[in-house]
């Protein structure tokens, strides 16, 4: 079998702690499932501005850009609130993401049966919820130009972030989306806001042509983005697939993350364009927390967002997708028996740190896959 070769970037904060217990799981499909995972490992973040003064250095955007898949931890921390904004942590995920192409990023919220009564919402209002946000991720606010500071030259300044967004850019992620709510329960929900945005007009009208020409199976409702994050929080088992710019994404799909108990059990899939000869796309897999810098080296975060966006690396870059099952059904297991890390304790569980947690998930995993 040919070789699957992975780039781990860990970053900073909680990151490496929680990429500690990806690693282990590797170990064991390459030592006794004979999965072929080939790794190599990188600085992003402020752990590579320490190292070299970059976000990311060009030597590991390289091997980043050669993999099949990049594993992804997390970056930033108040360490590094004063270095430059070009240099600053984030931008080497952002740089990540715009170089790869990773124009669809999908932010699934899921919510454990057995964590219903972690969320902020009553139980009743998130048990079994199972949503998938589709967030455009090289587009928008976030990558338009012109974005500067100028000086407007009689003591005041000037900030301008440029929201702007293609047909083409819209008509791939809508496709992404009602591709995907094909393979689930066929509904699409697109967000924007049209009463106030021209990008948002567009929008609009792409999606509603690419559902006519392409889609019509499936079934697409609007939904201006604020009345969106309304209805997430009032009724969120009303949606299936969510698709929306990156701005928009970015805010609802913590929003989401929060349904489902604790940021730290959100993993997620940036995607790229099929290649037109191999037919691989680039991805990056990443949990949607950050990197936490309160509790950083105290081995007690949740590694669960960082292995569900492992098993989602199996699933997409590598359509190992009985193991990706086993390795969900593996933490819906550990998490049944009342394991849990701190963000996610309840009475009458065990708490346990980083490593119990992942070395828990692993035996869970090894059993399925015997
Ligand atoms: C996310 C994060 C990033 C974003 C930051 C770290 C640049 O909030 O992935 O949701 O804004 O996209
Ligand atoms: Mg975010």
């Amino acid at each position: 079998m040919a070789d699957r070769k992975l780039f781990i970037l860990p970053g900073d904060g909680i990151g490496p702690e929680a990429m500690a217990e990806v690693r282990k799981i590797i170990a064991y499909m390459n030592a006794e499932l004979g999965s072929g995972f080939v790794t190599d490992e990188g600085l992003v973040g402020g752990s590579a501005y320490d190292a070299h003064g970059q976000a990311i250095s060009e030597g590991d955007m390289a091997k980043a850009l050669g993999a099949d898949s990049v594993l992804f931890g997390a970056v930033g921390g108040p360490k590094w609130d004063a270095v430059p904004y070009e240099v600053r942590p984030e931008a080497g995920l952002l740089r990540l993401r715009k170089d790869l192409q990773l124009f669809a990023n999908l932010r699934p919220a899921i919510c454990y049966p057995a964590l219903s009564a972690a969320s902020s919402l009553k139980p009743e209002l998130v048990e079994g919820l199972d949503i998938l946000i589709v967030r455009e991720l090289t587009g928008g606010v976030y990558f338009g130009e012109p974005k500067e500071i100028i000086d407007l030259g009689n003591g005041q300044k000037r900030g301008i972030d440029t929201q702007v967004y293609d047909t083409y850019e819209i008509e791939r992620i809508a496709g992404v989306a009602f591709e995907l709510a094909r393979t689930r329960n066929n509904r699409v929900c697109s967000m924007e806001k049209r009463n106030v945005m021209k990008s948002g007009v567009l929008w609009n009208q792409v999606v509603t042509e690419t559902h006519k020409a392409k889609y019509s199976d499936v079934q697409l409702e609007h939904m201006l983005a604020d009345a969106g994050g309304m209805q997430l929080v009032r009724q969120p088992k009303q949606f299936d697939v969510i698709v929306t710019d990156n701005l928009f994404g970015d805010m609802l799909s913590d929003v989401a993350a929060m349904l489902t108990g604790s940021l730290g059990m959100l993993p997620s899939a940036s995607l790229g364009a099929p290649d037109a000869v191999t037919g691989k796309r680039k991805a990056l897999y990443e949990p949607v927390h950050g990197s936490a810098p309160d509790i950083a080296g105290k081995g007690i975060a949740n590694p669960i967002a960082m292995i569900a966006s492992f098993a989602m690396c199996l699933r997409y870059s590598f359509n190992l997708v009985k193991e990706a099952d086993n390795l969900e059904k593996a933490i819906a297991t550990v998490l049944d028996k009342g394991i849990r890390t701190g963000d996610i304790m309840a009475e009458g569980a065990r708490q346990v740190g980083t490593g119990e947690m992942g070395e828990a998930i692993l035996a869970e995993f090894k059993s399925l896959s015997a």
